[in-house]
Parts: structure tokens; sequence; C-alpha cells
């Protein structure tokens, strides 16, 4: 499907902007409310970030700034459809506890503020900050679209405020190319050539673009990406990461690209390059391991990186866990979206190629524990069995082809993580984990095993989701579920039905809105 026709389908019954502001103004009051309460519904997440209520699609602007992470994403304080897409705001101190604020940025005269980032301007190249001051400064996507033409450019607002509030750049927008599919601009400092620079998608045409700056304002080609690697949607949603490698010194160069739709496992999903990037231009590798992509499963999407952290950090990615082929459809009320944990990413150099490592971000959430010992015959003998938790799992170098996990609600549904080594996979099937929402929801969704790698897998189980990380980190997997209760029985498995030898961590976590 043209990624057009998908904007003006989402687009479908879109109320006033009077109502719009209307509605702001009771969503500023409201906000000051504690939490709590809000965020016991049934399936609403309790470790992962979603908004108190309405839609959110892309986390957008993620900064570190004076002490705070900034999640700013995709809303519609309209409603829980997409649509009006403003930028929604919360706050954190450590990345898990989350304190949503007003509406940064509204849509405004019927320009929607679609996907983009934010920067610490240091040294007020941009002439936005009060003199002698740091500010942060916003590039995001102006879509406007009437009948007789859609016309996505890019565009500055700046802040005085510590992100809270926004003012627009009166010589906006900054970039048009006069173009329908023009977005989703990533900009960061580049240190070794002192100046701005943007990677910007062009969606149809498989390209991304990267241009430069002095001063956030002028910007001038750089040259393009693409198309490459998987082409088969619309390309979103760039990010141009500095990865380190997991151990030692050493950096190399990834550009991650949303693809939607058309991924391998339906729908949306996100690829990568690992490559060299010399300042002006990407080069991808050709070494095993070079392409692949950041999730195997359904649900993660439009992840990007925060500005603002030490040059030699590891990246932190926070995406949307989701997926546009149902996203509109889950049955979840009064929100309707939400975030992946942050994860940290480094890269892998082995005998089986290159790989990035992912992280999650979940450790300050743990409390009770229970260990898991290979003395027990494979026994998970959890007796907390309520989701959220986090399980840590290592199999040693096992005989069995097919093994693995179920989480139970009931007899009848459960959710089956598994290696299977006569297929060469590692997977998560959902077909029998709950509400099945739409014909592409129920599914199996698979990544490749590396034999030479280890097998051990890293589970973080919420009320309506699962994210697993296996081999190292080397593979994620995020889908959705929606099991009728939070009850999660752990059982491990094999095909031959024998025990399993292994041996992990069983971890309660706390809720993040307690
Ligand atoms: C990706 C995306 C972006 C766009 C935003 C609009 O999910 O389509 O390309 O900026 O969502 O909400």
């Amino acid at each position: 499907m043209h990624a057009l026709n998908v904007l003006v389908t989402r687009m479908a019954a879109l109320p006033s902007i009077e109502s719009l502001l209307a509605c702001l103004c009771v969503l500023t009051t409201s906000l000051a409310a504690a939490p709590t309460a809000d965020y016991k519904q049934p399936y609403r997440p309790q470790v992962h970030f979603s908004p108190r209520k309405n839609w959110t699609n892309d986390p957008n602007g993620l900064v570190y700034f004076h002490g705070e992470y900034h999640l700013f994403y995709q809303f519609n304080p309209l409603g829980d459809q997409w649509g009006h897409m403003s930028w929604g705001h919360a706050v954190s101190t450590d990345l898990l506890h989350w304190q949503e604020l007003p509406v940064a940025i509204p849509e405004k005269d019927g320009e929607m503020v679609f996907t983009g980032s934010i920067v610490v301007d240091h040294e007020n190249t941009g002439g936005f900050c009060a003199s002698g001051k740091e500010c942060l400064v916003a590039i995001y996507t102006g879509h406007r679209s009437s009948a007789e033409e859609t016309r996505q450019t890019q565009n500055v607002a700046y802040s005085a405020d510590e992100g809270r509030t926004w003012t627009r750049y009166a010589g906006n927008p900054v970039l048009d190319l006069h173009m329908a599919d023009f977005r989703d601009p990533s900009v960061s400092w580049d240190e070794n050539e002192g100046h701005w620079r943007m990677a910007v998608s062009l969606p149809m045409e498989h390209k991304i673009r990267f241009y430069a700056s002095p001063n956030l304002k002028e910007w001038t080609r750089l040259s393009d990406f693409g198309p490459a690697g998987d082409v088969d949607g619309a390309w979103e949603c760039p990010d141009l990461l500095r990865i380190p490698a997991e151990k030692g010194d050493g950096a190399i160069w990834a550009l991650k690209v949303g693809l939607n739709p058309g991924a391998p496992q339906g729908g949306s999903g996100e690829q990568y390059f690992l490559g060299d990037f010399d300042g002006k231009r990407f080069v991808a590798f050709s070494r095993a391991g070079s392409h692949g992509w950041t999730n195997y499963g359904k649900d993660d999407y439009c992840a990007i990186s925060f500005n603002g952290l030490p040059r030699d950090a590891k990246p932190v990615l926070i995406g949307w866990m989701n997926n546009w082929q149902y996203a509109d459809k889950l049955p979840t009320s009064p929100w309707r979206g939400q975030m992946s944990l942050p994860r940290r990413l480094s890269f892998v150099s082995d005998q089986a190629g290159l790989a990035i490592k992912q992280e999650p971000v979940i450790i300050p959430l743990r409390t009770e524990h229970e260990a898991i010992r290979p003395t027990e015959g494979g026994k998970v003998r959890s007796s907390f069995q309520k989701a959220p938790f986090e399980l840590d799992l290592e199999f040693g170098r096992p005989s069995e082809m097919i093994f693995g996990l179920r989480l139970y609600t009931d007899k009848q549904h459960w959710t089956e993580i598994g290696f299977d080594r006569s297929k060469g996979e590692f997977y998560i099937d959902r077909t029998k984990s709950g509400a099945a929402i739409t014909a592409d929801f129920p599914a199996k969704t698979t990544a490749p095993l590396v034999v030479s790698r280890p097998y051990d897998l890293k589970l973080v189980v919420d009320r309506s989701s699962i994210e697993a990380y296996a081999q190292n980190g080397t593979i994620a997997i995020t889908n959705l579920i929606f099991p009728a209760s939070d009850t999660s029985r752990v059982e491990l498995f094999s095909a031959s039905g024998k025990p399993m030898v292994v041996k992990g961590d069983l971890w309660k976590l706390r809720s993040i809105w307690e």
C-alpha cells in the first residue's frame, strides 16, 4: 500500500480545530492528577510508557537535557485514533518512570506535527536561545493535506523552558522539496565536521538523504543512501547511530530505516545497515551480519535514539510497540499505543560476523527474585506468576532440537517462546495468546539463529507485550499479546519431553506507575 494512502486513511473523520483547543485546555488541567488509579485497566502496560489517554504512535525528539530524559511522541489530543498529530510529552530521570506533561507542540492551522528530533544547541548556533544560554531545538515534519495537494516539509521550533513550551520559527519551513512524502528528520551534532547533520527520508524513493547545517536553518545536501536492502514499502524514521563495541574499543555506524508495509513479519518493521560514515556519506559493509532487522517481532517501529548523551556512550533507543497493520484496532481504552523499553545498543563482532546487541533498561524495576536451578529438572517454581516479570535463562549447549517455554494464562491460552535448531530459528508464537484482534495479529514470528552464539534468553513480560532478547542480545523479538488476565504460568518444554538443563533468574517487576 502507498504510504500516502495510509496517511489519508488514517485521517478519516477528524474533529475541528476549535474542539482541539478546547480539549487541550481540559488535558492540561487534568494531567496534574496522580496517574496511579488511571493505570489499572485491562492490558495497561506496567513497565512500558503509555499515555494516560488517547492515541500515540512514533516516539519523537528523544533528548537528555539538564538531568531529564524527554520522551515526545506522536499524539492525538482529541481521540484514540490517528489524527491531529501533535507532540505529546513525558519526562523521566531514570528512563523508566515517566511523568506525562501537557501537549508540547500541537497541530496548528491545519498543519500536523509529524515525527522529528530535538537537539541541545549548546552554542546557540541557531540564535533561538536566550543570550549566553543553551536551549532545546526541535526539527519536525510539517504535514499539510488538502484535496489538491499533500506537502511534507521540515520545520523548526524552540523552547526556553526545558521543553515545556515551544515557539515555531518564523522562517519555517527550513526544507521544502515540494514533495508529498519527505519526512522524519533525525538531527544531531557532528563533532568531527563541526555542523548539524540531518538524516531524512524520501519514503517512496527508498532513500535516506543527508544534509548539513551551521545553524539548523540553512541546510546543504550531502548525499543519498538507497535504494538498498528491503524496498517493499515506504522508508520512514531513519536514524544514523554511532555504535560502540560490546567489549573493548572501536565503533561502527548503523543506519536504521523503518519499512512500512512490507517487513518480513508483515506490516511495519525496521532494517539496519552497518557501515561507515565519513562525515558526508554512509557506505554499507558487505560483511556477514551487516544488514538485518532490529526486531524480528511484529511490534517495534520507528525507534529513535536519545540526543544529549555522551558521544562514546551506547545509544539508547525507544520504539513504538505496534504495527500499522492493526494499530487502530488494539482493544485498549482510554489509550491506544505504547512504547518499548529503552534499549542500549552495542555491536558484536565474532566468527559469524557482525551483529547489533540490544540490552533493555529494566534492572531498577526488579523486586522479588527466584533462582532457577539446573538440578530442578527445568522446573520454574515460580511463586509469582503474574506480569510484569523478567526471566533470564541459560540453556548451555542443548542436545534438544526444539525447546523453550510457554507462558500459560489458562489451559487453552499460552504464548510459546522457543529455539528451533532444526529450522535454525528463534521464535515467539502468539497464535494462542488471547484476543486475536485482526487476521494479521495471530502469528509466529521468527529470527535466524546463529549456531555459534549462546543459547540464552531474556524476557520482559508485561500486561500486553513480550520483549525477548536471545543469543547475547543479538536477536530481539517484541510482540504485543492480549491475554485475558495477568496470570502467566511459566513452563519449560522440549520436543523430546525430557527436562531441560537450565539455570536462570526470575524477577518480579515493580510497576512504574506505583
Ligand atoms: C511512521 C509515521 C511517520 C510519520 C508519522 C505520522 O509511523 O508514518 O513516517 O512522521 O508516522 O504520524
